[in-house]
């Protein structure tokens, strides 16, 4: 067994949504260079003509289009074109998503306690917290629903969802309703994966903790947030998109074809606890 017989993702066609940015780009990148057919779906229509064309320049076979994942219509014909124009979806990556800044458990990260007071629950609005329910959870869903579409007739397919450390752990420098969708798209993963196993198709999620991208007005990019987290973290280092390539094949490659509804946390440790 070679390990491209493994891990090959050559051909295959690909979709990921808030693959614009940050850790979408990274798998989009992963898989692209790899020989992957990938479509980028992103509500950022200048990152999106800016990384297509980028990508599209190193050779890669990249297109790309503008779609607000809470727009469930359109999402459903994006996907449906990116299947067509490959003639088969074989990888879907659930993974856009925001951060709505602090609140209501806190508002500061670092070596600093968070504070409690600003952004308490009681002037938590019902519109901050439905959009990024609407985003990060119902979004997953009506990606993954549409992905299963193409996928249970052919009895093929690999599905990833981003979660987050912040599915199992309390974030403070996290808008609170980050939580409770994070934690509710892992648990909606595994009730998919189990709904699709027979159809030779895996759901899983990759957990990321500490990554630098864009999300949250792009804090993570400020050296000295980054040295106070690398500080905490028990391999003292940050993480950035290239660290989950690895695992971005793994999952979408036929090395993971036995493995189902699980979510891998990939953090250097940062939710283990402190080490030293
Ligand atoms: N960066 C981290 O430390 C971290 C940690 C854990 C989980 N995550 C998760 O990773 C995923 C990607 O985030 P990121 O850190 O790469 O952030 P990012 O901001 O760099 O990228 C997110 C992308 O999603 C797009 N997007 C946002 N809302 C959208 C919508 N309604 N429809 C379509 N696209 C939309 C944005 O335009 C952006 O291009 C998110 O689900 C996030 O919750 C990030």
């Amino acid at each position: 067994m070679k390990i491209l017989d493994l891990f090959g993702v050559d051909g295959y066609g690909v979709v990921v949504t808030g693959g614009a940015s940050g850790i979408g780009l990274g798998y989009a990148e992963a898989l692209a260079s790899n020989g992957a057919r990938v479509t980028l779906l992103d509500v950022d229509a200048e990152r999106i003509d800016k990384e297509t064309k980028r990508l599209s320049g190193e050779g890669f076979d990249i297109r790309g289009e503008v779609v607000d994942v809470t727009d469930h219509a359109a999402l459903d014909a994006a996907i449906d074109d990116a299947a067509r124009t490959y003639g088969k979806l074989d990888v879907v990556f659930a993974n856009a998503g925001i951060d709505p800044g602090v609140g209501f458990v806190g508002d500061w990260v670092g070596e600093q306690r968070p504070r409690i007071a600003k952004g308490a629950i009681e002037n938590y609005t019902d519109e901050r917290w439905n959009r990024v329910i609407d985003i990060n959870l119902n979004g997953i869903f009506a990606t993954v629903r549409a992905a299963v579409r193409h996928m249970k007739p052919r009895k093929s397919g690999h599905i990833i969802v981003t979660s987050s450390l912040a599915s199992t752990r309390v974030e403070p420098a996290i808008g609170a309703a980050y939580m409770a969708a994070k934690a509710g798209v892992v648990q909606f993963m595994r009730t998919v994966a189990l709904e699709v196993a027979a159809y030779n198709i895996t759901v899983n999620a990759i957990a990321p903790g500490y990554i630098v991208t864009n999300i949250g007005g792009g804090h993570a990019h400020d050296p000295e947030e980054q040295r106070a987290v690398a500080r905490v973290i028990p391999s003292h280092r940050i993480g950035y998109p290239e660290d989950l390539y690895g695992l971005a094949l793994f999952f979408a490659s036929r090395a993971s074809d036995y493995i189902t509804g699980q979510e891998v946390i990939i953090d250097g440790g940062y939710g283990l606890g402190v080490a030293d």
